[in-house]
């Protein structure tokens, strides 16, 4: 097999770092949500770092937070000690986004004046570049929707934005993983796992689909209704699965329908991504390619339990990060998986 040239191996410990990074932002962005800190901050100035440094710009951050309806009609009562600590979620949330641009720019421009990137990557890179900046935009954009008289954020916005954050993150892996195995991609029709590929691809929709239901039920906070499993209530199909009018809402608008819709796609994806598994392991011999179809086996149960037991014991913090983080490394095993495919 060819060998990596230094350059390539510098491009992509710096994807890896700025991977690292993301995958740390979503799941901060999670707890965010879990903890109810999502809405302290209701401005938006790009460029600015600083937190409220003493006692008077505390009481200013409070102030303009008690103007919005998240104050006035859910935390009434709270103190400046409970502020400050729903701040420093949305905070750290927003400055890691921040740090993200600069570990991406700087080190991009540094590479590209050394001409260290190889030929076709630097349009790739910089369509990266965009699309974090647009992740931020998108994620104000979130934020807004909740500074309205109904004090909770929008699931679509919330969805879209847990979504480009994954297809970003997707992305990057993806490039690293090109950058890490110097033999050429090749193409679907040529190779003699053409089916198998296609077929892969129809999974990760899967996989991203199950995504955006899960953030329609974090939304919606639909994920606090039912806290059984697998009847919901004493019921397979539970009464009011269809009771918004016209129909087409329900699987957007209803809690019902929408905690039904996640947890059986979530269990058909798991089914379909176990047979996957066992059947991947006797087709293929190549040592990588079945140890990246057992990753996939192994993920997928353990994000199933982790879905289960965050419904069962009604969302706690821990749980909801953990069954987010999972939902990132399935993605990211069955992208290794299908990256694998492409190289026998
Ligand atoms: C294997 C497939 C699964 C994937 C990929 C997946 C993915 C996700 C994602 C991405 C979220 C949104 C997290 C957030 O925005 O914070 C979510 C939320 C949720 N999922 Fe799943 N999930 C899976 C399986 C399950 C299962 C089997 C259950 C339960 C039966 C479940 C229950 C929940 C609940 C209750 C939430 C809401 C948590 C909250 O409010 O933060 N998930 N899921």
């Amino acid at each position: 097999m060819q060998e990596i040239s230094n350059n390539d191996r510098a491009v992509m410990r710096w994807l890896q770092l700025c991977l690292v990074l993301i995958f740390t932002m979503v799941i901060l962005g999670g707890v965010t949500r879990l903890t109810g800190s999502g809405l302290s901050m209701v401005t938006w100035h790009p460029t600015g770092v600083l937190p409220p440094l003493t006692t008077e710009q505390w009481l200013a951050e409070f102030q303009l937070y008690q103007q919005f309806p998240e104050y006035q009609k859910l935390n009434r009562d709270m103190s400046l000690d409970g502020f400050k600590s729903i701040f420093w979620f949305e905070y750290s949330h927003r400055m890691l986004g921040r740090l993200i641009g600069l570990v991406f720019l700087l080190p991009f421009v540094y590479f590209c004046l050394r001409k260290m990137i190889k030929p076709g990557l630097t349009p790739r890179l910089l369509v990266m570049f965009v699309l974090g900046g647009l992740q931020g935009v998108l994620g104000w954009y979130m934020v807004k929707s909740g500074l309205v008289s109904n004090p909770h954020v929008s699931q679509y916005r919330l969805s879209a934005h847990l979504l480009s954050a994954i297809l970003i993150y997707g992305f990057i892996l993806w490039t690293i993983f090109n950058l890490a195995v110097a033999k050429p991609y090749c193409r679907l029709a040529e190779s003699r796992v053409a089916a198998w590929r296609k077929a892969s691809l129809a999974l990760v929709a899967l996989v991203l689909l199950t995504i955006v239901s899960g953030g329609f039920v974090a939304g919606l906070k639909a994920g606090l209704i039912y806290n059984t499993f697998p009847l919901m209530g004493s019921k397979l199909i539970p009464e009011g699965i269809g009771a918004l009018s016209p129909w087409y809402l329900n699987p957007l608008e209803n809690l019902v329908t929408v905690q039904f819709d996640h947890r059986w796609l979530a269990v058909s994806l798991g089914l379909l991504l176990i047979t996957w598994y066992l059947r991947g392991r006797s087709r293929f011999d190549e040592p990588g390619l079945q140890r990246s179809f057992k990753l996939v086996g192994m993920m997928v149960i353990v994000q199933l339990v982790l879905g289960i037991a965050t419904l069962l014991l009604q969302v706690p913090v821990l749980l909801g990060a953990l069954h987010q983080a999972g939902a990132l490394l399935l993605f990211s095993v069955l992208l290794f998986n299908i990256h694998a495919l492409s190289r026998v």
